[in-house]
């Protein structure tokens, strides 16, 4: 079995992107994983602070290790945007294959701080656990927008810059580096999200040479996936989308069986309908 180092350097190499899933419940899990199987590509199952306190960090791990032994499938586990280092401690503790710290929010200064914390604990723990910085404000939650989040950087001008995302890097030593690149967390209501920079994305993976990660991939036109995968996009992140597929299939679900109460069976739709969400962007991602 692959570690997801190998595995991200491997997506780096042949310039495709590894599909990440935000999960919230049991059944996302199911359909990320069934996603995984369909398309026989690895998937990394992600994880908020507030995912994570759903599970349980502990019963997470387990649950996931547990899956990924049985199946022997690629599948990897990572604690999603962590704004504190105790808790980025804790997820590297438990066994998670990555985390994010993420300090896109704070100054420069103490972004690099707080990282380079994250990473010498991860490189401490004696396991191969990838730390990912993060640098430029994309907006915060994974829900429907009515307009763009205040103060998110999508113009040329306020998206991460080579010199800083280099110094970053060169300074905290993380292993994976999550760009403003035009992305912005959730999905606008109206149409599509802004466009994509991939000349940026080139420039920046040249610079850093280590792995990128796109943030906020709902809402993201197939061409602008493509041209920013080609570009250097090792990782990308999927979630508002997912929760899009799972809360309208509910609520199909429960209005076509007003009278069923066996959560497995009204559920069904459910797990298909957001599967077939991560098939669809597994697909794309992988250039398939
Ligand atoms: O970390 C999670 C994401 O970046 C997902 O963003 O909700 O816009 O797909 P999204
Ligand atoms: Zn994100």
């Amino acid at each position: 079995m692959k570690t997801l180092r190998e595995a991200v350097q491997e997506a780096q190499q042949q310039k495709r992107a590894i599909g990440h899933f935000n999960v919230a419940s049991v059944e996302m899990i199911q359909a990320v994983v069934g996603a995984g199987k369909d398309t026989e590509l690895p998937v990394i199952v992600g994880v908020s602070e507030g995912e994570r306190d759903v599970f349980g960090t502990t019963a997470l791990v387990a649950l996931l290790h547990t899956i990924r032994e049985k199946t022997g499938r690629e599948i990897y586990l990572n604690a999603d945007h962590t704004y504190s280092v105790e808790r980025v401690k804790e997820a590297i503790d438990a066994g998670f294959d990555s985390v994010i710290f993420d300090g896109a929010e704070l100054s420069f200064e103490e972004n690099i701080v707080k990282t380079k914390e994250c990473v010498a604990y991860a490189r401490a723990s004696g396991r191969d656990v990838l730390v990912e910085g993060e640098l430029g404000f994309i907006g915060i939650g994974s829900k429907m927008l009515d307009a763009l989040p205040e103060g998110v950087a999508v113009t040329d001008e306020t998206m991460t810059t080579v010199a800083d995302a280099l110094r970053f890097v060169q300074e905290t030593g993380v292993d994976m580096l999550a760009p403003a690149v035009g992305n912005v967390h959730g999905m606008l209501k109206g149409g599509h999200n802004p466009q994509l920079n991939p000349e940026r994305v080139a420039e920046i993976a040249q610079a850093v040479e280590i792995p990128l990660v796109l943030h906020g991939g709902s809402g993201i036109t197939d061409e602008d996936f493509t041209a920013a995968i080609s570009k250097g996009i090792s990782i990308v992140h999927i979630s508002t989308e997912l929760r899009v597929a799972y809360r309208q299939s509910l609520q199909l679900s429960l209005q076509e069986s007003p009278e069923e109460l066996a959560p497995y069976k009204f559920m069904k739709p459910v797990i298909s309908a957001v599967r077939d969400v991560a098939v669809r962007r597994l697909k794309l991602f992988a250039g398939l």
